[in-house]
C-alpha cells in the first residue's frame, strides 16, 4: 500500500457526500473513491446482519481497488459494522458517530436531541456512547423515518419535507433541547430547513469535519499522506441505477459527476 493510493469513502447513498466535501477540503491532494450503496438503502431500517454484510462487501471492493484507508461515512454502518470491518482489514478505518460529546459540552439547557436512524439509535455502540459522553445532559434520541428518502429523492426542500422535519423536531424543542445532533450523514443536507424550524437559539452539530480531521491524523500517523502537487481526483460509484442517482449527487456535490456502476 502506498501513500499515492486513493482513500475509499462510502455510505448507503448520497449522505456521505456531506463528509466527502470536508475530506476534499482538508486533503485536496488525495485521490478519493466514493461509493453510494444505493441499491441497498436505507440501511437504517435493515437488520444488523444485512448492514454488516453490506459494509464488508463494499469495503472489500474498495480494498480490491487499492484503497489505502477507508472512511465509513455513515453512522448506521459504523454502529453496526465497523468492528468486523476493522477485524477484516488492516488499513486505517475511520467511522462516524453522533456528536453526543460536543453536544453535552455546549448545551446550556441540559437537553440534547439526537437525530439518527433507528438502526443507529438501537445499537450497542450508541448506548455506550451515551453512557460515556452524555454526562448529566438529558439525551432525547429521535428516529427520523423517511428523512434519508427525502434527501435521496431530491425533495429535501419541499413542503412535505418541512412538515416531516417539523413533526420530528417538535417534541425535542418542546422539551427545551438547545442542541440538535445530526447523527446521520444525510441530515446535513436538511440543515437549512432544520435551522429555520429550530430557530436561532438552537445549535446544530454534525461530525463531518471532525471525521475529516481524524482521517488526516490517521493517514499522517501511518505515513500515508499523498505527496504530490496536482489536485486529487474523485471517482464516484453507485450500486443503484446511475441515471436515477446521478442528478441528485450532482446537485449535492455541486459539479458534474462521471458516475460509474459498482460491481462487487
Ligand atoms: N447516511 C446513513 C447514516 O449516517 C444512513 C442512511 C440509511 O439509513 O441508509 O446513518
Amino acid at each position: 500500500m502506498t501513500s499515492e493510493a486513493p482513500i475509499g469513502v462510502f455510505d448507503s447513498g448520497v449522505g456521505g457526500l456531506s463528509v466527502l466535501r470536508h475530506i476534499q477540503a482538508l486533503l485536496p491532494h488525495e485521490d478519493l473513491i466514493y461509493v453510494a450503496d444505493s441499491a441497498h438503502l436505507p440501511y437504517g431500517g435493515k437488520s444488523p446482519e444485512f448492514v454488516r454484510a453490506r459494509v464488508l462487501s463494499v469495503a472489500d471492493t474498495l480494498v480490491a481497488r487499492g484503497a489505502k484507508a477507508l472512511v465509513v461515512a455513515c453512522n448506521t454502518a459504523t454502529a453496526l459494522g465497523i468492528d468486523e470491518l476493522r477485524a477484516r482489514h488492516e488499513l486505517p478505518v475511520v467511522g462516524m458517530e453522533p456528536g453526543v460529546k460536543p453536544a453535552a459540552e455546549c448545551t446550556e439547557s441540559g437537553v440534547i436531541g439526537v437525530l439518527a436512524t433507528s438502526g443507529t439509535l438501537a445499537s450497542r455502540r450508541f448506548q455506550n456512547l451515551m453512557h460515556k459522553h452524555a454526562g448529566s445532559a438529558k439525551v432525547m434520541a429521535q428516529p427520523c423515518p423517511g428523512w434519508v428518502e427525502l434527501v435521496e429523492s431530491g425533495a429535501w426542500s419541499s413542503p412535505l419535507a418541512r412538515e416531516k422535519l417539523r413533526h420530528a423536531l417538535h417534541p425535542l424543542l418542546h422539551a427545551g433541547a438547545d442542541v440538535l445532533v445530526l447523527g446521520c450523514t444525510h441530515y446535513p443536507f436538511l440543515r437549512t430547513t432544520l435551522s429555520e424550524i429550530a430557530g436561532a437559539g438552537v445549535t446544530i452539530l454534525d461530525t463531518g469535519e471532525a471525521v475529516a480531521r481524524e482521517l488526516k491524523r490517521r493517514i499522517g500517523q501511518n505515513g500515508l499522506l499523498a505527496n504530490r502537487d496536482r489536485a486529487g481526483v474523485v471517482d464516484f460509484f453507485t450500486s443503484g441505477a446511475i441515471d436515477a442517482v446521478r442528478p441528485v449527487m450532482e446537485r449535492l456535490w455541486g459539479a458534474p459527476i462521471a458516475l460509474q456502476a459498482l460491481t462487487d
